[in-house]
């Protein structure tokens, strides 16, 4: 019997929670609210996480002092953990700085992996950079990247959960226009389904959303997970507050909670929680769960 590193029982034991992973987006230090900053680190904690992913825009503006903040914020909170990038971490108004040394301070103070990869005996999580220079907000994955992401992924097989960490999303709720989602994701998808990805975890437009790949790429055979954070600690919230997510996995289902800032009781709170169990035909939701 195999345990993790927490000492939970481990290897696909129906029912037993073998894996807590906390997806944290969107943190932009330099426009944070404050008053969030402490009772997030206390309530990611609380949930003792076998990993934390933090889907990009560190910053607001990608200045040192900021990053310097982001780092110090970061190497509070429990490991290992797993960061990308997101388009708030390249310099906006200096084109030279944008072009020419555009994730230099993200490597120098955050990490210098832009293609961080974790794996254990239960889930393989790989992360890649979506931001670009020449795309201001919107950002782009190539084949390259994709074809790095592959090997990684058919490295393993089902029932280990495969989880892709990117800044900017595959999927978008109500009220986004098709110019908010990830450049070539179409064509990035196709690759990925073939790989056995289970889930997306992305950020970027400070919406909490999920959604299932089956609505928009419609691959047979294939229906992985998309779940967005919103922004966890930022004073632009597009009219949702600050939240984040839990994403726990006991075979063969994942349980995705959604903790939401409650200001009056100055704490993350439970404010939506959905099953989803795999099947035949990939994972789909467990109405019945809720
Ligand atoms: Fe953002
Ligand atoms: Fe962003």
């Amino acid at each position: 019997m195999l345990f993790n590193s927490r000492g939970r029982v481990a290897r696909h034991c129906p029912g037993l929670i073998v894996r807590t992973l906390v997806h944290i987006s969107d943190i932009h230090f330099g426009r944070v609210d404050n008053a969030t900053v402490a009772p997030l680190r206390r309530a990611i904690e609380a949930c003792q996480p076998d990993l934390v992913a933090i889907s990009g825009d560190l910053t607001q503006r990608a200045r040192t002092g900021e990053f310097r903040e982001a780092r110090e914020f970061l190497g509070s909170l429990p490991s290992p953990q797993i960061v990308v990038p997101g388009n708030h971490d390249i310099p906006m108004h200096n084109l030279y700085a944008r072009f020419v040394h555009r994730l230099d301070k993200y490597q120098r103070y955050i990490t210098q992996d832009l293609e961080p990869v974790f794996a254990d005996e239960e889930m393989v999580v790989v992360g890649i950079n979506t931001a670009r220079s020449a795309t201001i907000k919107n950002g782009r994955i190539n084949t390259s990247q994709v074809g790095r992401m592959q090997k990684r992924l058919c490295a393993v097989e089902a029932p280990i959960v495969k989880v892709v960490v990117t800044h900017h999303p595959f999927d978008l709720p109500n009220g986004f226009q098709n110019r908010d989602l990830l450049g070539r994701a179409a064509e990035a998808m196709p690759g990925l389904a073939k790989c056995g990805a289970d889930l997306f975890l992305s950020g970027h437009l400070h919406v909490g959303f999920t959604g299932n790949t089956a609505v928009r790429y419609a691959i047979a055979g294939h229906a992985a997970l998309i779940v967005q954070a919103g922004t966890a600690t930022s004073t632009r919230g597009r009219g949702e507050p600050n939240s984040f997510n839990v994403i726990r996995i006991h075979h063969p289902q994942i349980e995705v909670e959604r903790l939401t800032w409650e200001s009056s009781a100055c704490d993350f709170r439970r404010s939506h929680i959905q099953k989803f169990h795999r099947g035949e035909h990939g994972w789909a939701e467990l109405k019945s769960a809720l």
